[in-house]
């Protein structure tokens, strides 16, 4: 086996390393999700660090009220397309609901069907403390982990609700704990979710893991965004945190308006945009059809 670097021209491929310096020089990290092979060739290609193929699929692409019902197959459809469309972002996938808390042995399958049957880099899991058995687990397997603490989805049920986490002081002390053990079991990054941005900054300087921030502030390593959020491809009010940088609702519906409209108005398809026979055959067609008129007069 050759030690290969990158061949010169090509973006360098990021990597866990890669990741850890840009922490260490305190340039950001950016991170976002994407489900399907078109959007994610378009993210990996304006340079994005991470991507994540988020459980949120679940909610914005596959319209599920939450992102409990998802399964390992429906998750690790997409993580192959979007594998398909990644060159050079680090690749990640989000272990579903139920895939991960039953059993070790059953969350370590599972994590290693991400790595082998979908390409991905490395899996994110939510939890603190209570999965650090399992980092250990699917480090021995050779899985990458990125971490998820505060306002985690898949407790919606135990925390009541999609609520801001961290804001009295027996929370953050447990934050806190969360973040250092996952940290020192060795995950390479940790998701902070809808926390206080004084929490999220003190997490940040506590750990050697890069933070990765979505509605935690900007003292976070990093910052992630679902894409639709984004764009503005959701049929939800957008959280407090997300900032739109496009309106791709907008543009699709107007485009399905005017190209109803043209179709029902005869104006969609013009004649540059049908294909036409060669002039000999369209000759001898219509000297075929001429005698077949003139032999039922
Ligand atoms: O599922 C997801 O998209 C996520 C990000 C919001 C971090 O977990």
């Amino acid at each position: 086996m050759s030690l290969t670097s990158p061949r010169s021209g090509d973006a360098a491929k990021v990597t866990l390393s890669s990741i850890q310096e840009k922490k260490q020089q305190h340039q950001p990290i950016t991170c976002l999700t994407a489900y399907d092979y078109a959007t994610s060739r378009l993210v990996d290609q304006a340079g994005i660090d991470m991507i994540l193929v988020g459980d949120s699929l679940a909610m914005v692409v596959l319209g599920y009220e939450n992102t409990l019902p998802i399964t390992m197959e429906e998750m690790l459809h997409h993580v192959r397309a979007v594998r398909r469309g990644v060159k050079r972002a680090l690749l990640i996938a989000d272990m579903p609901y139920a895939s991960y808390h039953l059993d070790e042995k059953t969350a370590v399958k599972n994590a290693a069907r991400f790595i082998k049957d979908g390409g991905a880099e490395a899996v994110k899991i939510e939890g603190g403390e209570k999965r650090v058995g399992l980092v250990h687990r699917l480090l021995d397997a050779e899985v990458p982990v990125m971490g998820h603490i505060g306002l985690t989805p898949q407790s919606v049920h135990m925390m009541s609700g999609y609520r801001v986490q961290g804001k009295t002081i027996t929370a953050i002390e447990r934050l806190m704990r969360d973040a250092v053990a996952l940290d020192r079991a060795g995950v390479f990054s940790i998701v902070l979710e809808g926390i206080p941005r004084e929490v999220a900054a003190m997490v940040t300087e506590e750990v050697g893991c890069a933070t990765i921030g979505i509605g935690a502030g900007p003292e976070c390593d990093g910052q992630v965004l679902v894409i639709h959020d984004l764009i503005n491809l959701t049929d939800r009010q957008p959280a407090k945190f997300v900032r739109q940088y496009g309106d791709a609702t907008a543009l699709i519906a107007n485009a399905v308006a005017q190209f109803k409209t043209d179709v029902e108005s005869k104006g969609f398809p013009a004649d540059n945009e049908s294909y036409h026979l060669p002039q000999e055959v369209q000759a001898t067609l219509e000297t075929i059809r001429e005698r077949k008129r003139a032999m039922s007069r």
